[in-house]
């Protein structure tokens, strides 16, 4: 067999270890964004050089010398794709835009390596990163002072970790001590989170096809889910479901802890999953997505537990349905991104009113008041991206490229005002959308949301191992 030309690949087939992530590294798409960040910097500094600094993140303790699985800072790995812990970007920006980026990683460690894992290791990680240069982190101190000489401004996250806080602190006193020497020290700080953000917001081809790809991975874990609900199993054996389908199609990871809500808890709208075992009668509301290569997505389905709606859960969930294909309607370039949920609210609202399940008014008269959160509380969507309540900011009108979610729903709680058939009807459902030239796209489509397609869906049988 050929080795791979790539002497990573090798190392890594030698010793038959997994990546640390799915995907070889694309060097170049964050070569990109680094460009764009050092123009968009340049361009706000007035003729100023800059300086960024951006720090992947450490292993954080559980308990004694057993650590939480790393999961790196979302800026650091969108501008460099690295996974490692204990890294650091550090960017020198000309006036012009002109930027010589340094990766400081951990030294690759034989000892180390044997018990935690392959390092990359500075001598390969610039080529296989597309950086300028790369130093081992036992020279983080040098390395950064040495980038501080002479510019006027630090670009790093601003207040976010007291430790980085601390460590700035010592590398600008160092810096400036060398001041007698005609250095200058920089005398200004910028918030990285803010500039990158702003990058972040709208998704460039590689990161629409990895949300994609995590898109699909989720919707199929939806599917395995609804054919393996009945009743008599806990919410847990259903969150089993979906993990395993996540980690058997290569996520990494959850992109948030799965809520499997069933019965009373679906009306929560953050039920964890727990030991509640479900029952024919119950609605079943999944909330549940994947991470993948540092992407999240997020979807949410809701059904019956014995696999046919009631009258009652059946209307309540048309309505749903209907508020959200309102929303998606309304989710093109140009609008507000509250556009969406206004949509929304006044399908719900006019829902309820014909369902009888608030007091006889006006449409106008129940937005006004505010009458349909005692049924529907929560905001219709938000930016979705690395993070699964992504960064950027709300102001801005919707645009191509953009992520977000739509996920309009109706949670009904025993009350004396309320028929007994909605007792307990808790519904979502929440689809991933990327804005496009002319309206969006639904990558999560790949579970249904047709009430009559879930029935259908539910009659198949689940094939995976044995749940109770
Ligand atoms: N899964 C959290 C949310 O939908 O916002
Ligand atoms: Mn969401
Ligand atoms: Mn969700």
């Amino acid at each position: 067999m050929n080795k791979p030309a790539d002497p990573f690949l090798a190392r890594l087939s030698d010793h038959d270890k997994p990546l640390p992530v799915s995907d070889p590294p694309h060097g170049n798409a964050h070569r990109g964004r680094r460009d764009r960040l050092a123009a968009d910097l340049a361009k706000a500094s007035s003729g100023e050089p800059l300086v960024v600094l951006s720090f992947s993140g450490r292993e954080i303790s559980r308990n004694r010398d057993n650590t939480f699985p790393f999961r790196f800072s979302s800026d650091f790995f969108y501008l460099t794709g690295f996974p490692e812990p204990e890294a650091w970007l550090i960017m020198e920006i000309d006036p012009d835009g002109r930027h010589r980026d340094t990766l400081v990683c951990r030294p690759r460690d034989d000892e180390r390596e044997i018990w935690d894992g392959i390092r990359v290791g500075p001598e390969l990680a610039s080529a296989r990163y597309a950086m300028d240069a790369s130093v081992s982190i036992e020279r983080l101190q040098e390395t950064i002072v040495q980038a501080l000489k002479n510019k006027s401004t630090v670009v790093t996250p601003l207040a976010s970790e007291p430790e980085l806080d601390a460590d700035l602190r010592r590398w600008m006193e160092a810096a400036r001590a060398q001041a007698r020497g005609g250095i200058q020290a920089p005398s200004r700080l910028l918030d990285l989170g803010e500039a990158v953000a702003r990058l972040r917001l709208i998704k460039d081809s590689h990161e629409l096809q990895t949300m994609s790809r995590a898109a699909a991975i989720s919707a199929q874990a939806h599917c395995q889910a609804m054919r393996a609900t009945r009743s008599g199993l806990a919410e847990f054996a259903i969150e089993a479901v979906l993990l395993a389908e996540f980690r058997r199609r290569g996520a990494q990871s959850v992109a948030y802890g799965s809520i499997v809500a069933s019965g009373p808890h679906s009306c929560i709208l953050h039920h964890r999953a727990g030991d509640r075992l479900m029952r024919d009668g119950d609605m079943l509301l999944i909330d549940a997505g994947c991470e993948l290569d540092g992407y999240a997505s997020d979807i949410t389905r809701s059904f019956p537990v014995s696999g046919r709606f009631t009258s009652q859960q059946r209307a309540a969930y048309e309505i749903v349905l209907a508020a959200q294909q309102a929303a998606v309607d309304a989710t093109r370039p140009g609008v507000a991104f509250t556009a969406p949920h206004d949509a929304a609210v006044r399908v719900l609202c006019q829902g309820l009113i014909d369902l009888q399940l608030l007091p006889d008014q006006s449409l106008d008269a129940a937005l006004e008041t505010g009458a349909y959160k005692r049924f529907y509380m929560h905001r219709t969507g938000h930016w979705l991206g690395m993070d699964v309540h992504d960064v950027g900011d709300y102001r801005t009108p919707l645009a191509p490229g953009m992520v977000l979610t739509i996920e309009p729903g109706l949670y009904i709680r025993p009350a004396q005002d309320i028929p007994e058939g909605f007792w307990n009807v808790g519904i979502r459902i929440e689809d991933d959308a990327v804005v496009n030239q002319t309206g969006c796209e639904l990558i999560t489509r790949g579970v249904p949301v047709d009430p009559d397609e879930i029935e259908t869906l539910m009659q198949e049988d689940w094939n995976g191992c044995t749940l109770d």
